[in-house]
């Protein structure tokens, strides 16, 4: 296996790639359905949810767009601080929502008190937010922010994309009174990308019932009909759910904790390495991601030749995103990657900046 250090697609393991070569069956099938269903509900275990998870052909940004689709009548607020919650905000004003932005400097968390304070005032529908800003390496207080919405708020619906977290980070759907919880294959689940998997509560289910234009693909109503007899409305990506089904194994196997406690590890060890290298954090301490470090290029290192050198390697890591470009960069730690490949990452890292 390569070693990526960006935050996905990432490397998979030779097995879950093989797992992908099962034949194909009719997708509507019992064999295919027995399979659907067990995709879909060990995938419980990862949301920390009782409530329905959906497999939807799509990466991710198709499930930010069934969730504005779905949940939102007219108004939405959607919680900025990063590239990615910004593409969400899009999402909703291109399908026609009156979308409002709050935004917080992108090193900056999102604070509950505010969130819950601007969902108060403008009578909200829904609101959406990112869990773990891959643009930035900032994770943002969901737990706290959806506690303090439900208590100004309870009729708020809170939607959560954890497109780079789940997995690798705790998220307790249930516990924290999310009502939709998405995230796609490619990132802490090391599954090639074309899948999306959404958790979804029962009252956004039921407004759900009640909003006009949901669209087709997307209409999370007419797919739990379909979900509810183990299939889809359309085609699946059935190798992709084949390799979930395996890769589900793997990862129950590992142990949810042990594998948060894996990103943790790696994320401190990260962390720590910048700083004995003079070199500093973008997101502050409290809210870093565990599952990618982004890091100031206070030293003004050539981004581009540092990949360079690694590649000879087979090695990567990820420029700054956006308008960070050069003024950061990225090194991920999720899905497949050990502690042992982030040693031999910083390692030659060491040995670049020697020689540069
Ligand atoms: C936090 C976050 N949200 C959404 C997306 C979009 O996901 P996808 O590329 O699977 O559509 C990404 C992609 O990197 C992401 O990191």
């Amino acid at each position: 296996m390569s070693r990526m250090f960006v935050p996905g697609p990432v490397d998979v393991a030779d097995e879950v790639l093989q797992a992908q070569a099962a034949p194909m069956l009719p997708h509507r099938s019992k064999e295919f359905e027995a399979i659907f269903r067990r995709a879909s509900e060990k995938s419980q275990q990862l949301f920390y949810t009782k409530q329905r998870v959906f497999l939807t052909a799509s990466s991710g940004t198709g499930l930010q767009e069934a969730a504005i689709r779905n949940f939102v009548h007219k108004r939405v607020l959607c919680v900025v601080n990063g590239a990615f919650a910004d593409r969400w905000y899009e999402v909703a004003v291109y399908n026609g929502k009156e979308a409002d932005e709050l935004a917080f400097e992108w090193d900056t968390p999102a604070s509950p008190d505010q969130v819950a304070d601007t969902v108060k005032q403008g009578g909200y529908e829904a609101l959406t937010i990112v869990h773990n800003e891959t643009s930035t390496g900032l994770q943002n207080p969901v737990k706290e922010i959806a506690q303090a919405v439900h208590a100004i708020a309870p009729n708020t619906l809170i939607l959560v994309d954890a497109v780079s977290s789940l997995g690798g980070a705790k998220i307790e759907m249930d516990a924290c009174g999310i009502d939709m919880l998405l995230t796609s294959s490619q990132k802490c689940l090391a599954l090639p990308p074309g899948l999306a998997l959404g958790a979804v509560s029962d009252r956004a289910m039921k407004k759900a019932e009640t909003v006009e234009n949901r669209g087709w693909y997307f209409d999370l109503i007419r797919m739990e009909k379909h979900r509810n007899k183990d299939s889809s409305p359309a085609t699946p990506a059935m190798s992709l759910i084949y390799a979930l089904d395996f890769q589900l194994d793997r990862i129950l196997a590992e142990g949810l904790d042990n594998r948060f406690a894996r990103h943790s590890a790696m994320a401190k060890r990260v962390q720590e390495w910048a700083d004995a290298h003079d070199l500093s954090m973008y997101a502050p301490e409290g809210y870093r991601s565990q599952t990618v470090t982004t890091i100031k290029n206070d030293r003004r290192i050539s981004i581009s030749e540092l990949n360079t050198f690694l590649k000879q390697r087979e090695m990567r890591i990820a420029n700054g995103y956006g308008k960070l470009k050069d003024r950061t960069f990225r090194i991920a730690h999720m899905g497949e990657t050990q502690m042992d490949d982030i040693e031999i990452l910083l390692e030659t890292m060491e040995e670049y900046l020697q020689k540069a």
